[in-house]
């Protein structure tokens, strides 16, 4: 509780502020610039931390290193009649609230426009748009700008600097720039070649191009200049634009608009890439200079209306305390101290959300709580909600643990967070809705099950690759290395493109603070078949034992399987499939639902690596860097001994085993711990 002497003193406080503040922030706006510099796009921007910072549009991809606008691999895609955008995510205010003064900036990109056969084309361009879109058909002459409908509107909204290859009618030539305004018919443009420049020479040739915006004196320069190689330094820029035009960007798009790139390809193709992108963009003062000017004017009648608001606020903040949403003083320091403070949802909202945690709306339940799925009609969102269901005490742990963890996770393989709530010690993490729900109400052939039609061998593909990016990401990408601890089908969830999404991080702990064991947790003999046979031992969990984890995973994805299946005479499933790979019949492992609608090289690689991952010496499995590559194909399937090792406690003896996997040095993660005494546990059947 604030004491009355202390809430006179704040409102006191407030108000000097108050008074203070018109006087000094309206007299000169101090202008800032925001910078922005991307690239190399490497790995961290594919499936890292960066992964958020642009919106791609297929046929764009970031692949190689680059923005591909285009693209540049032919995989099982045309290169013809292709267009695609990449923005950056977040808009631009292009002019003040107050007094409308048009922001000036500058952006600079590195650039390889590359011609595969003898004809280029059809060109790449930096645009400015209204929405995170593009539009049907804008393939071919359109650079995915516009399309034959909508080519010249004004309601497009849209400016753009083309680099164009190829001569349309209303073209100069066949290797020009053009400033763009709503219409691939440029307002402005300019032949290239007496410039001495080639868009798409013979050849590997970059370029950069500096786009500058002087917003008060609504004008646009653009500069080009070739650069020999894309990881020597920028070169200069030229003095001389080779595009200059007056420009009122206020009278043409969006005061939020997006940056971005938009190119496409037609009869003719090239490869559109972006190596390099800076923004430097000029910022307002955040929307303040109105309100104050507002202040100064009224401050003689306002001043006894303003104390009363403050009163107010200060007595609904009071009153909210003694409420006890913000009670606990262990959790509001956790969120506090958590980067990017996630977004706080409100208890009613979500209670209404789910229709009063209705059991019809209950998706799962496990050892921390159950997960409820809402609508939030507002948003028109669809979201899981988790609720945290142990005594007070363990659930704030299971809560804050979680929410710490998953919070700064960013990748496109993992279930995003949207947000927490807490009221009277109800604890929630909000999730996006998956809906498909989990990998093994999918995968499993079994009594009524309600799914009629099984996943087709190109999906279960693509969903453990996915998988493998997640882990390889919580394991050796993000800054901290994470371990999942609780890999499982019914971990896996489905989105609406049956792309995999890592969820359930009520396990997951930073590799730091491993202390907890599987052994105290409860719900753990459930998942038995994933768990590590070290693990009965260390009680720890390491990223070798995430690894076992995911070989189960493997398995049972490619064999419609639980992991502790007994079939024929085995008891485990892995261990069925060991047999079948020592008599050469590993395929016969195969789900049989799939008839023969798979592809045999990949199954027999999946099934391998499945087995490399169960090995029973956690050193031997293979690392989640290896495994990206081997599922994608780049890298061969280490050897698979044709008898599964025998578990050995602690690991001393690597001769005891037929392996010609090198035997890697323990890293300081080791479960391994010499100073114990020997024992032999023979999990194996063999
Ligand atoms: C990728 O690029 C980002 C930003 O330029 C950088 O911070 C990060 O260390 C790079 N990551 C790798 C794996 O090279
Ligand atoms: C391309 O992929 C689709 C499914 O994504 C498949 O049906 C088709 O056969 C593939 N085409 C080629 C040429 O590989
Ligand atoms: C590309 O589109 C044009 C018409 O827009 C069409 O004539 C041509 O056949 C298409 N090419 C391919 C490879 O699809
Ligand atoms: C853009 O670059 C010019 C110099 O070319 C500089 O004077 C101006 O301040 C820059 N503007 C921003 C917003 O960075
Ligand atoms: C981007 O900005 C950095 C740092 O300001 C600079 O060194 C680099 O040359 C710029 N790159 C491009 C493509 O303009
Ligand atoms: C042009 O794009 C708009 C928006 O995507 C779409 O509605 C329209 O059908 C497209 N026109 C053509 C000819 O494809
Ligand atoms: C750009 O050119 C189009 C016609 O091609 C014209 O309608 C429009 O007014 C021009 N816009 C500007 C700002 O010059
Ligand atoms: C590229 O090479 C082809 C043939 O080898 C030639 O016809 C064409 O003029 C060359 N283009 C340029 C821009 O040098």
């Amino acid at each position: 509780m604030v004491p009355r002497s202390s809430l006179t003193a704040t409102i006191t406080a407030i108000i000097t502020i108050l008074l203070l503040l018109p006087a000094t922030t309206s007299q000169a706006q101090i202008l800032k610039s925001e910078d922005h510099v991307y690239g190399p796009f490497n790995s961290s921007y594919i499936y890292g931390p960066l992964i958020n910072i642009f919106h791609v549009i297929p046929s764009a991809s970031i692949n190689q290193g680059a923005l591909q606008i285009t693209p540049d691999s032919a995989g099982n895609i045309s290169f013809h009649n292709n267009s695609g955008r990449i923005f950056y995510n977040k808009p631009f205010k292009l002019w003040d609230d107050h007094d409308g003064a048009l922001a000036s900036f500058n952006t600079s990109f590195l650039i390889n426009v590359y011609r595969v056969n003898k004809t280029p084309g059809e060109g790449i361009a930096f645009v400015i748009a209204p929405s995170l879109s593009i539009p049907l058909n804008s393939y071919g002459q359109y650079l995915g700008l516009t399309n034959a409908t909508t080519d010249g509107s004004g309601a497009n909204k849209l400016v753009a600097v083309e680099l164009d290859t190829v001569k349309q009618d209303f073209d100069p030539d066949d290797n020009h720039i053009g400033l763009d305004i709503n219409s691939v018919r440029s307002n402005v443009s300019v032949s290239l070649s007496k410039l001495g420049i080639q868009i798409s020479p013979n050849g590997t040739v970059f370029h950069v191009l500096w786009v500058e915006y002087d917003g008060e004196r609504k004008v646009i320069d653009v500069y080009m200049a070739e650069q020999d190689d894309k990881d020597a330094p920028i070169a200069a820029k030229p003095t001389k634009p080779v595009l200059s035009s007056s420009l009122d960007l206020k009278s043409l798009v969006n005061q939020e608009s997006y940056f971005g790139f938009s190119a496409s390809t037609g009869v003719t193709y090239e490869l559109n890439c972006v190596l390099r992108w800076n923004i430097s963009m000029m910022v307002f003062p955040e929307n303040k200079s109105k309100d104050w000017n507002g202040i100064t004017i009224g401050l003689g009648v306002g001043v006894p209306l303003v104390l009363i608001g403050i009163g107010g606020l200060v007595y609904f903040l009071l009153k909210k305390k003694r409420a006890g949403s913000y009670s606990d003083p262990q959790i509001m320091g956790t969120l506090k101290s958590l980067p990017g403070t996630p977004r706080e949802f409100i208890y009613q909202e979500l209670k209404k959300a789910t229709n009063n945690f209705d059991e019809k709306n209950k998706l799962g339940q496990g050892g921390y709580g159950v997960v409820y799925k809402g609508t939030l009609p507002k948003e028109n969102l669809e979201v899981a909600v988790k609720m945290f269901s142990r005594d007070k005490m363990k659930s704030t742990d299971d809560f804050l643990s979680e929410l710490t963890i998953i919070n700064r996770l960013r990748h496109r393989h993992l279930v995003r967070l949207l947000g927490w709530c807490h009221k009277n010690g109800v604890l929630l993490l909000v999730y996006e809705y998956m809906p498909n729900g989990s990998l093994d109400s999918h995968i499993f052939c079994e009594e009524g099950s309600t799914i009629e039609t099984t996943l087709s061998w190109h999906l279960r593909y693509k969903i453990i690759s996915g998988v493998a990016y997640a882990l390889n990401y919580l394991h050796n990408e993000y800054d901290q290395k994470v371990i999942h601890r609780d890999l499982k089908a019914s971990n896996i969830m489905l989105d609406s493109d049956f792309n995999a999404r890592l969820g359930d991080f009520g396990l997951a702990r930073a590799i730091e603070n491993e202390k907890t064991s599987y052994a105290e947790l409860e719900g753990v003999h459930g998942t038995m078949g994933y768990i590590a046979p070290e693990c009965f031992h260390t009680g720890k969990a390491t990223r070798e034992s995430d690894i076992y984890g995911f070989g189960a995973v493997l398995l049972e994805v490619v064999c419609g399987q639980r992991p502790w299946t007994k079939i024929e005479d085995y008891q485990l499933l892995v261990d069925w499939v060991w047999y079948l790979h020592r008599e050469r019949r590993i395929l016969e492992a195969v789900d049989p639902r799939l008839e023969s609608n798979y592809v045999i090289e990949e199954a027999e690689r999946i099934l391998k690596l499945g087995l490399a991952c169960s090995h029973p010496i956690a050193s031997e499995r293979p690392k989640m860097q290896a495994i990206v590559q081997i599922i994608s194909g780049s890298v061969p399937v280490p050897h698979v001994p044709p008898f599964k090792p025998s578990f050995v406690w602690p690991a001393m003896d690597f001769s005891n085993f037929d392996s010609e996997i090198t035997a890697t040095s323990t890293t300081e993660y080791s479960p391994f711990n010499t100073q114990s005494s020997s024992v032999h546990v023979g999990l194996s059947d063999v």
